[in-house]
């Protein structure tokens, strides 16, 4: 397994906490290059600390502050990650935010935030990294839930995760 992530470089959004800073460890004890991303930089340099534990060596861990509901900042995204590394071989759309909320008590400023942060990020991102991807054979993995395709949740996460899903 090991061989299989050594050299490659993973772009992780939303990976400063969590599941996102769960995978990075990992990635980084199979000897991926990192380029994390997210909004709160105390908690990505903690987390870069965890991967540089974890085997990762300094330079091959890069640092994006984010807002991946920002069309500039995902630009900026992977412009950095191809300027540092020169290529991209794995995009994990991890970013996401939990709302609750129904068609009947939530409103319609909570449905466009997750659609924003949940969806649109996710659809610019990969269209912006998949030319490169093509370049490495690479791959995207997009988190999504169980939610997505069966569950009690409330009516915009459904939404959400049915169509990151298909994406
Ligand atoms: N935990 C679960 O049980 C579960 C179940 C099903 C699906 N999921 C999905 O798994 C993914 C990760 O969930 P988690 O539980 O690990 O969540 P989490 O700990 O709350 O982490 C969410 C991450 O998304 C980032 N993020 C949120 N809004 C952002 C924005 N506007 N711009 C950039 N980054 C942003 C946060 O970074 P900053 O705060 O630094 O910006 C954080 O690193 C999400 O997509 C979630 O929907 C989770």
């Amino acid at each position: 397994m090991a061989k299989l992530f050594a050299e490659k470089v993973a772009l992780i959004t939303g990976a400063s906490s969590g599941m996102g800073a769960g995978t990075a460890i990992h990635l980084a004890s199979l000897g991926c290059k990192l380029s994390l991303t997210g909004r709160n930089s105390q908690n990505l340099d903690k987390v870069i600390q965890d991967c540089i534990k974890a085997g990762a060596k300094d330079g091959d861990i890069l640092k994006t502050i984010a807002d991946v509901s920002q069309e500039e900042d995902l630009k900026k995204i992977v412009d950095s990650t191809l300027n540092h590394f020169g290529k991209l071989d794995i995009l994990i759309n991890n970013a996401g935010i939990l709302q609750t909320g129904s068609v009947e008590s939530g409103s319609l400023q909570v449905f466009d935030d997750i659609m924003l942060v949940n969806v649109r990020s996710v659809y610019l991102l990969s269209q912006l990294a998949i030319p490169h991807l093509k370049k490495t054979k690479g791959n995207i993995v997009n988190v999504s839930s169980i939610a997505g395709l069966r569950s009690k949740q409330p009516v915009e996460k459904n939404v959400r995760k049915n169509l990151v899903s298909t994406l």
